[in-house]
C-alpha cells in the first residue's frame, strides 16, 4: 500500500493525520488551548511548570504551539527533547544552546549554565525558556540541578521559565519525599486529557481538511468507533483514521463506513 494510491483514491493534496503539523494548523481542542494558554502564563511569570499526558496525547504538539507564539526578541527556547543525557548532559545542552562551549569540569560547568542564564536576561534582556520533554526521564540528579538552575528566589539573577513535559508517572515522581523542594515550587500543573467525542469528530475532520478533503469521508459511526477505541487520544485516532482509510481504499469504498473502522480496530489492536 503506498500513501501515493492513497493520495489518488481519495483525492488528497497531502497525506492525512501526519506529524508534521505547523503550530498553525494544529486542531485546537479544549485541551490543547487550554495547555497552550497556560504555558504562556507559565513563561511570563518565569516559573516552572509540569505538562503530563498519555503517550500520544498531544503534549509535544502543545509545548511547541506554546513556545512558538514567543516574541524572539524577547525570549530564548532551549529545546531539550529527551533528558536521558545525565545531570552534566543537562548543563552541556543549555550551555551549547545558549552559545557557548562547554566547560569540562562539572563545577565549573554548572556554574557557566547559571552565568549564561544570568546573562541572557541581564545582557540582553531575554528570558529563557526551557522546555523539557520526555520529562518522566529526569533523574533525581537532574531534577535537583533543574531546582537549583530555577532558584531564583534569593535574587532574581536568571528568570527562568522551566516546562516539564511527560507521561503522567511524572507527576508521581516529583511526589517522593526528596523532591518535595522542588515539587513545592511547581507553579502550574496540567493534564492533557483525552478529546471527547465532540472534539474527535472536530479532529478528524479537521485533519481531512487540512488534507483537501472538506466533505465527509468519514461516516458518523465510524467516527464513534474510532474515538471510543482511540479514548480521544490524537496519535491513536490518527493510527486507526489511516488504517480505516486503508480499509476502505482496499475494498474500493469512496467513503469510510463502521465496517472500515471495524477492520482498523482489528488492524490496529492485533499488532
Ligand atoms: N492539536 C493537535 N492538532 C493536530 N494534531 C495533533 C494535535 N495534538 C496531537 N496531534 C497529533 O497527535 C500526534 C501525537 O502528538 P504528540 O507527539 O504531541 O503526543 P505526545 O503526548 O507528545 O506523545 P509522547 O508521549 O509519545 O511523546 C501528533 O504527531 C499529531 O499528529
Ligand atoms: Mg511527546
Amino acid at each position: 500500500m503506498t500513501v501515493e494510491r492513497l493520495r489518488a483514491h481519495y483525492g488528497f493534496t497531502r497525506t492525512p493525520f501526519g506529524r508534521d503539523l505547523a503550530p498553525s494548523m494544529l486542531f485546537a481542542g479544549r485541551g490543547h488551548k487550554e495547555a497552550v494558554a497556560r504555558i504562556g502564563w507559565l513563561i511570563g511569570e518565569a516559573a516552572l511548570g509540569v505538562l503530563t499526558g498519555e503517550v500520544g496525547a498531544g503534549k509535544t504538539v502543545a509545548a511547541r504551539a506554546g513556545v512558538a507564539a514567543l516574541d524572539n526578541s524577547r525570549h530564548t527556547v532551549v529545546y531539550l527533547p529527551n533528558p536521558a543525557i545525565g545531570a552534566r548532559g543537562l548543563h552541556m545542552h543549555l550551555v551549547a544552546a545558549l552559545g557557548a562551549t562547554p566547560r569540562f569540569h562539572t563545577a565549573s560547568l554548572i556554574g557557566q549554565s547559571a552565568d549564561l542564564l544570568a546573562a541572557e536576561h541581564d545582557e540582553r534582556n531575554k528570558n529563557v525558556v526551557l522546555v523539557v520533554d520526555e520529562a518522566h526521564l529526569l533523574t533525581g540528579d537532574q531534577l535537583e540541578q533543574l531546582r537549583l538552575l530555577t532558584n531564583s528566589d534569593m535574587d532574581a539573577r536568571s528568570p527562568l521559565a522551566c516546562l516539564l513535559v511527560g507521561q503522567p508517572t511524572l507527576r508521581r515522581r516529583l511526589k517522593l519525599g526528596h523532591l518535595a523542594a522542588l515539587d513545592q515550587r511547581i507553579a502550574l500543573r496540567y493534564h492533557l486529557a483525552g478529546m471527547d467525542l465532540g472534539e474527535t469528530v472536530g479532529y478528524v475532520k479537521h485533519h481531512l481538511q487540512l488534507a483537501g478533503r472538506s466533505d465527509p469521508l468519514f461516516s458518523d459511526d465510524a467516527v464513534a468507533l474510532i474515538h471510543q477505541t482511540a479514548r480521544g487520544v490524537p496519535r491513536a485516532v490518527n493510527n486507526l483514521a489511516v488504517q480505516a482509510l486503508i480499509a476502505a481504499y482496499v475494498d474500493g469504498k469512496g467513503i469510510v463506513d463502521e465496517s472500515s473502522a471495524k477492520a482498523a480496530v482489528t488492524e490496529v489492536t492485533s499488532e
